[in-house]
């Protein structure tokens, strides 16, 4: 096979593509782990993990395999019909996520896992509001990203969707003050990803709890980054940083189906007592070929043990970060870390990517991201410290 150069892709790309994302100069042709190989024969360490899409790492083979022989049995049938491959993700998904949430609806992407989030909550309270948060990001289709209030993205989404208050994040008191009895949910990143990887303080997703059981209000975790295992825990929801709590519904994407492009709404039995035949719907969600991935992506965590590499190589990788001078403070869990630095976080994305790792950045310009495959090694980690200390 000839290779074609980054230069030609280049070129044929933005001939062909509307170019909505600043590019990085790598063209990828083949994933192993944590790493990317390119076009021209070089190979990048991925800590962004193509978009935190890449949790059980590039290719894992559990991943392939499943995908693999799905391919050739049947790669879709819609809703219409039963299937045992539907029925097995369900269940697995069902069977790791925190109690009491045992149902699932399956989609196609976050923000798609969103807006039927939301229109849930309004079925099941009649209500219409959603209060969101500022510095959250939730999409970018019309409700979505009207629950986006975050940099210039609601903008984009002109004219917004009536029905969305703003709060501060953290502030319990700026939720009370709007949280009246037209709010059907509160919605929140419970770890806000690009706005420079904040988190609240624990007392602040308990004292959310108690406001939503005291209003009637339903609760919804968008963990669309931080589930399937980024935080070192399957979900934030129920884990110890969140106090325990549990929402009504959590919506995912991303690390899902490793690669295959798959949403999920968890809902508790009181939200899905709620929901009728038609209610909502979607033509791909629950397709064999995704429902294979997700299997096999739950799998392949359970069996790699990525929850348990994720808690420790977490702890190396701050122990190490503590010794790096420009480094300020170390924001978020898990491999969803924002790392504070006195100079501009693009200066360090762009010292790293020339020696050839991947990171990203995020709306607060001193904060880099990183969401590294949750099967990244400390030697990997090594490296990574060694290029910021370069030159
Ligand atoms: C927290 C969060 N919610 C929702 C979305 C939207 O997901 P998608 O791009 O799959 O629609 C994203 C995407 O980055 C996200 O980070």
């Amino acid at each position: 096979m000839t290779e074609t150069l980054l230069a030609d892709i280049t070129a044929s790309e933005e001939q062909f593509q509307l170019a909505t994302y600043k590019k990085m100069p790598v063209a990828a042709e083949r994933g192993e782990r944590v790493w990317i190989y390119t076009s021209d024969g070089d190979r990048y360490l991925d800590l962004y993990g193509g978009h935190a899409v890449a949790g059980t790492g590039h290719c894992h083979p559990h991943v392939v395999n499943a995908i693999r022989e799905q391919s050739e049995q049947l790669l879709f049938y819609s809703n219409l019909v039963y299937s045992s491959v539907r029925a097995r993700a369900a269940e697995k998904l069902v069977s790791v996520a925190p109690a009491p949430l045992p149902k699932v609806f399956f989609c196609n992407s976050g923000t798609e896992a969103n807006e039927n989030a939301m229109r849930m909550a309004r079925m099941a309270t009649g209500r219409e509001q959603i209060v969101t948060f500022t510095g959250g990001f939730h999409g970018r289709t019309a409700d979505a990203i009207s629950a986006t209030f975050l940099g210039k993205y609601r903008e984009l989404g002109k004219p917004n969707v009536p029905g969305h208050l703003q709060a501060d994040f953290g502030d319990i008191g700026s939720v009370r003050a709007i949280a009246d009895d037209t709010v059907a949910a509160i919605m929140l990143e419970p770890i806000q990803s690009m706005a420079g990887v904040r988190m609240a303080d624990t007392g602040f997703y308990r004292a959310l709890r108690e406001l939503c059981d005291e209003r009637g209000i339903v609760l919804i975790y968008d963990e669309v980054q931080t589930g399937v295992g980024r935080t070192g825990e399957w979900f934030f929801s129920g884990s110890a940083p969140g106090d325990g709590v549990v929402p009504d519904i959590i919506t995912l994407a991303k690390a899902l189906g490793s690669g295959i492009p798959v949403g999920a709404c968890l809902v508790n039995e009181q939200i899905a007592s709620h929901i009728k035949e038609n209610d909502l719907g979607t033509t791909f969600g629950g397709g064999m070929l995704a429902m294979a991935a997700v299997t096999a992506t739950l799998e392949a965590i359970e069996s790699d043990r990525l929850l348990e590499n994720v808690q420790r190589v977490e702890a190396y990788l701050r122990e190490r970060l503590s010794e790096v001078e420009q480094v300020v403070a170390v924001h978020g869990r898990g491999f969803l870390l924002g790392i504070e630095f006195v100079e501009k976080a693009a200066a360090v994305h762009q010292k790293l990517l020339e020696q050839k790792i991947i990171t990203g950045t995020s709306s607060n310009p001193n904060v880099l991201r990183l969401l590294p495959p949750l099967c990244l090694q400390e030697a990997e980690v090594d490296l990574f410290v060694s290029a910021l200390t370069n030159g």
